[in-house]
């Protein structure tokens, strides 16, 4: 990642601060996760700014991701790599910061996770579970103008949660200032990366036996859109199902973030299908597709460890704005990261064709019990749910149509859900429009508490397909999560995700159907979903998250503790 211009805070500015604040080192930043935007069911930090997820890994049970992090301010800056851990997906843990800038001019950005088990890199006598991450070091001239990026790594002995950089680092040089956000992962008998020459429009390809030694083995150039620049590349492989589910094939998927220059404006991903045979990636067609219809998911990364389908996490942002949402000035804290979703490709959809599926990861661990409502069949009615008790002000909400002659849809049949605020009136709309195009919508135009020119407020995209015209079916998943919503239509064909700003709480949720032809039967449950976060808190309400003291030792014998002080503290705030 790269800010952009309006948002960046000169070097000077970030480094020549007289009141220095210190960020602590072994410990996490205490948060206040009771602001009335504060999502409940989201990863979000425990106080300033986030911006891309980093270092995804899945090992022992046990999720781990880290952040882009500013702890000492509420727009980019002073990057860190925050850390949180979570067992089922939803609910996280804060860790320590696990990585620290090595000097003043040198900030780590984006970058990725393996687990060594095979201790190729040498840097694990006797264990199994090393993790390197790769990164870029983003370097910084005296006049804070930026200078040259650099690949470089960082080695943990106790699963990620401190690390000490690489005494060769970097591992891969360069003279360029925008070359960064190197993902690795294992194929065969080597590693291999993908990383961007930004500017360039470049996603090279680079292997290595042992994540010291790199050799550039491919360029992948000039593909799909540009935007005006290409960022946190990621390379995944994946199964292809067929329509009941069956893997039928693997396919790998390479995705690009571009920024700015999105077709909605500032952020989007998109992403290639193709195969990958350890050096080259080839796509199966010229198509360019992007991983949301919304505004509000960028940098997705693949979690590294995930056998079978895999999880991604995306940022929930989008640059144009990210630095002005009302989470900051009211509540001390900027971004979150989207839901857990699992992938898979299918061919289902016969006119369409390929397509990466986007699916909400079981939320069963935070549902309730049971359903505030369920109905099996509300015809051409509505299901309405007053959701002011339900403390987090998050649910989760399925709808499905079966039955469904398409053939006799008109243009009003619809399917809606509307979110309303009891004390103010604004709204949040979607819906599915079953006839002419297919098309479904989610309007945050109705809302009022924050206005920007880039903040778009209307979406939408088509979903042709129908499994059978003369008795279809369709489904919808949604979140509500206070200041954010995310849909997956069609059983994940499509995702949304869209950040909402209402002065007062959204409170009351209605499902409605509308012209739905005779046969047509509409399901519909609403579930409570626990705060992730409420269980965490202390008296006082804090999250205090993971602040044992580590005293666990190193296979080598020496203390964790002592291996963070290796890492520079840092002293300088935004
Ligand atoms: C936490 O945030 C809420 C809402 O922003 C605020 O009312 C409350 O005073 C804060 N709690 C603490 C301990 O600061
Ligand atoms: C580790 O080594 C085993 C045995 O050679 C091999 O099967 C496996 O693929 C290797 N795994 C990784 C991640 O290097
Ligand atoms: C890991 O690699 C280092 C350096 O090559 C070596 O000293 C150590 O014995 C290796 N450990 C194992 C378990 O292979
Ligand atoms: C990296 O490249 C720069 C610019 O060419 C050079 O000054 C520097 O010495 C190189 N660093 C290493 C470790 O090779
Ligand atoms: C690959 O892309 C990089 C960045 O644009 C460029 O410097 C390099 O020359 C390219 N390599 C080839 C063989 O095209
Ligand atoms: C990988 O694909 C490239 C381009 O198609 C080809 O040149 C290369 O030989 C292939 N490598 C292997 C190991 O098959
Ligand atoms: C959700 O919270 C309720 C009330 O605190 C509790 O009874 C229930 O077990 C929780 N469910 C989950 C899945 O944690
Ligand atoms: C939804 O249903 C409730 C009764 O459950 C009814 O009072 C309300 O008018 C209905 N709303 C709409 C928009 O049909
Ligand atoms: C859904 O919303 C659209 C757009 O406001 C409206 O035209 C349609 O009648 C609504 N359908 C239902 C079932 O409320
Ligand atoms: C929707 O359909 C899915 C798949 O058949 C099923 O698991 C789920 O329970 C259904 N939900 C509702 C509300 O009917
Ligand atoms: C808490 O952090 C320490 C290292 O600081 C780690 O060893 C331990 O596993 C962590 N506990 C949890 C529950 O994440």
């Amino acid at each position: 990642m790269l800010f952009p211009r309006s948002l960046l805070l000169s070097v000077a500015a970030l480094t020549g601060c007289s009141a220095a604040q210190a960020v602590p080192t072994g410990t996490p930043l205490p948060g206040n996760y009771t602001g009335p935007l504060r999502p409940q069911v989201h990863y979000s930090p425990p106080t300033g700014f986030m911006n891309d997820p980093n270092g995804m890994f899945y090992h022992n049970g046990v999720f781990h991701l880290y952040y882009q992090y500013n702890p000492t301010g509420l727009g980019p800056g002073n990057q860190h790599w925050g850390h949180a851990t979570s067992k089922d997906g939803y609910t996280w843990e804060n860790q320590a910061i696990a990585l620290f800038p090595p000097n003043q001019r040198v900030f780590v950005y984006s970058g990725s996770a393996v687990v060594d088990v095979n201790n190729t890199s040498g840097f694990f006598p006797d264990q199994d579970n090393g993790v390197v991450v790769v990164f870029t070091f983003a370097n910084y001239n005296e006049d804070g103008s930026t200078g040259p990026q650099t690949q470089a790594i960082a080695y943990s002995h106790d699963e990620g949660y401190t690390f000490q950089y690489y005494d060769g680092n970097p591992v891969i040089n360069s003279t360029s200032s925008q070359f960064r956000d190197p993902k690795v992962i294992r194929y065969g008998d080597h590693w291999a990366m993908v990383v961007a020459y930004s500017q360039e429009f470049v996603v090279a390809i680079y292997t290595s036996p042992d994540l010291k030694e790199w050799t550039w083995a491919s360029n992948f150039t000039n593909h799909g859109l540009l935007g005006a620049q290409y960022e946190c590349p990621n390379i995944v492989k994946m199964p292809v199902r067929d329509r009941n589910g069956a893997v039928v094939d693997e396919k790998y998927v390479l995705t690009i973030s571009l920024q700015p220059g999105a077709p909605l404006g500032g952020s989007v991903t998109e992403y290639f299908i193709g195969d990958f045979n350890g050096t080259h990636f080839t796509t199966v067609d010229a198509a360019t597709r992007l991983t949301d219809f919304a505004k509000d998911n960028y940098a997705a990364q693949f979690f590294y460890g995930v056998e079978g389908n895999p999880i991604n996490m995306g940022w929930a942002s989008n640059w144009q704005y990210t630095g002005l949402v009302p989470t900051g000035n009211n509540e001390g804290w900027r971004s979150a990261m989207t839901l857990p979703r699992v992938n898979y490709l299918t061919k289902s959809a016969p006119r369409i064709g390929w397509t990466m599926v986007d699916e909400i990861y079981d939320p069963k661990s935070i549902m309730s019990v049971s359903p505030l409502k369920a109905v099996t069949d509300m015809g051409n009615g509505n299901v309405t749910v007053d959701y002011s008790d339900v403390e987090s002000h998050a649910l989760y909400i399925e709808a499905n149509v079966t039955g469904l002659d398409v053939t006799k849809t008109s243009g009003l049949t619809t399917l809606n859900l509307t979110f309303t605020s009891a004390a103010s009136g604004e709204s949040l709309r979607s819906g599915f429009y079953f006839g002419g195009d297919s098309t479904f919508f989610v309007d945050r135009g109705q809302l009022r508490g924050f206005d920007n020119v880039y903040f778009t407020d209307k979406f939408s995209i088509a979903d042709v397909y129908y499994d059978n015209p003369k008795a279809a079916s369709w489904s919808i998943k949604a979140v509500i999560d206070r200041s954010m919503y995310e849909v997956f239509v069609g059983g994940g064909r499509h995702a949304g995700t869209v950040l909402l700003y209402p002065t007062q709480p959204l409170t009351v949720v209605d499902v409605a159907a509308r012209d739905m032809p005779a046969g047509a039967q509409v399901s519909v449950a609403v579930w409570a979903l626990n705060s992730t976060w409420a269980g965490q808190a202390d008296g006082q309400g804090t999250v205090l998250g993971n602040a044992t003291t580590a005293t666990s030792t190193t296979p080598s014998g020496k203390a964790a503790g002592l291996k963070r002080n290796m890492l520079f503290k840092s002293t300088f705030s935004a």
